[in-house]
């Protein structure tokens, strides 16, 4: 059978299908509780989250589903504050934040939350935990191991994949450059690793022991056959997993997903500091060609924090960062126990085709 995959086994779920961790609050426990319930892999995005919000989750999860779920994290990351980039910056955000009514943003205190969110997570020894931007820390690996976590790592280029390998990762997501959100890239210039998950895939499973997912621009059935035939153990879907009604993104985002073609999405830094993939706005058109003046990721992400959430809850969606990846037209309304079923029923309808 095409579910029974290398990765279906070490993550114990019935379908290699992982709905992808999302930062930001799409990803509650109502969208991961129903992704595992109906037996593919349902994953919280905690990268942005503190450590009381991360046990919330996973307790209201618990309560939800028995099955195996996924916490995510970044890792962490060093960041250098230089403060006459950050009032730089500040000037060219000033009349987005007049547009939306609020105070400039002012230079950032930055708190690293890696340290307390690692501990809640190996405290309440989830099943599974991935992460990405780099490697996690060779105490943390050891730690998770020894309670008995299911590890995997981001990698967007072969020697991504080797380094994670090689540091002890259970499993890698393989993310293809048509992938929506932040770019995992750790160990290269991220332009040169722009690797599409059609070249990116069989290169990484043809150099590795361990289960490979794809991701990136994967959205039915055929997306999932494909990454079954170039070798990799599962897939990992993200913006798929967006529209469903149990997804918390704001519904004019979603409309914005809905309403995309296949060339609505740019890769952008302008938001972040980081380089990710969304469907291009006005903020992202006005703001881009000043992209190298601006401090990188987690200050310019910082920087941005207030005018995000303000567009947010006034629907102005010309200054949300859309994060969505290149298939995003393909998406639909669904509820996520009904897409995961739909694309169950895809793939063995595409493989008894092909046979
Ligand atoms: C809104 C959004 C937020 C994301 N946040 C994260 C995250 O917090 N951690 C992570 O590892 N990947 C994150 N990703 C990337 C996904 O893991 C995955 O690579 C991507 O969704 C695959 O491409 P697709 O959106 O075309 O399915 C995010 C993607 C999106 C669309």
């Amino acid at each position: 059978m095409w579910r029974d995959t290398t990765l279906s086994q070490l993550l114990s779920i019935a379908y290699p299908i992982i709905q992808a961790p999302m930062a930001g609050g799409a990803t509650g426990p109502e969208l991961v509780g129903a992704v595992s319930q109906a037996g593919g892999l349902g994953s919280f995005g905690f990268g942005y989250s503190s450590s009381d919000q991360i046990a919330r989750g996973i307790r209201d999860v618990r309560e939800l589903t028995d099955k195996p779920f996924a916490v995510n994290l970044f890792a962490p990351q060093a960041a250098v504050t230089d403060d006459l980039q950050v009032q730089k910056a500040i000037g060219h955000l000033h009349s987005y934040h007049v547009q939306l009514n609020i105070d400039d943003p002012q230079i950032p205190q930055l708190h690293d939350l890696y340290q307390e969110q690692i501990d809640v997570v190996i405290g309440e020894r989830v099943p599974v935990f991935t992460f990405t931007f780099g490697l996690l820390p060779e105490r943390d690996m050891q730690r998770m191991h020894d309670e008995g976590i299911i590890v995997g790592g981001t990698a967007t280029n072969v020697r991504e994949a080797l380094m994670l390998q090689e540091v002890g990762v259970d499993f890698i997501i393989a993310q293809g450059s048509e992938a929506g959100g932040h770019r995992g890239t750790f160990a290269a210039d991220w332009k040169k690793s722009m690797i599409g998950t059609m070249a990116l895939v069989p290169q990484i499973t043809s150099r590795v022991r361990v289960p490979v997912v794809a991701a990136g621009g994967i959205m039915d059935g055929r997306g999932i056959a494909a990454s079954l035939a170039l070798g990799a153990s599962g897939v990992q879907m993200g913006t798929a997993f967006l529209t469903c009604p149990e997804s918390k993104a704001a519904p004019i985002y979603k409309e914005a997903i809905l309403a995309s073609t296949d060339e609505s999405t740019v890769i952008m830094t302008a938001f972040s500091g980081k380089p990710a993939r969304g469907i291009k706005n006005l903020f992202a058109s006005e703001l881009e060609p000043h992209a190298d003046d601006l401090p990188p990721y987690p200050i310019q992400n910082e920087l941005t924090k207030a005018m995000r959430r303000e567009a947010t809850k006034q629907s102005r969606s010309e200054f949300m960062s859309l994060w969505a990846g290149q298939a995003s037209s393909l998406s639909a309304v669904k509820p996520a126990a009904q897409l995961v079923a739909d694309l169950t029923q895809e793939v063995g309808n595409i493989i008894a085709r092909l046979e």
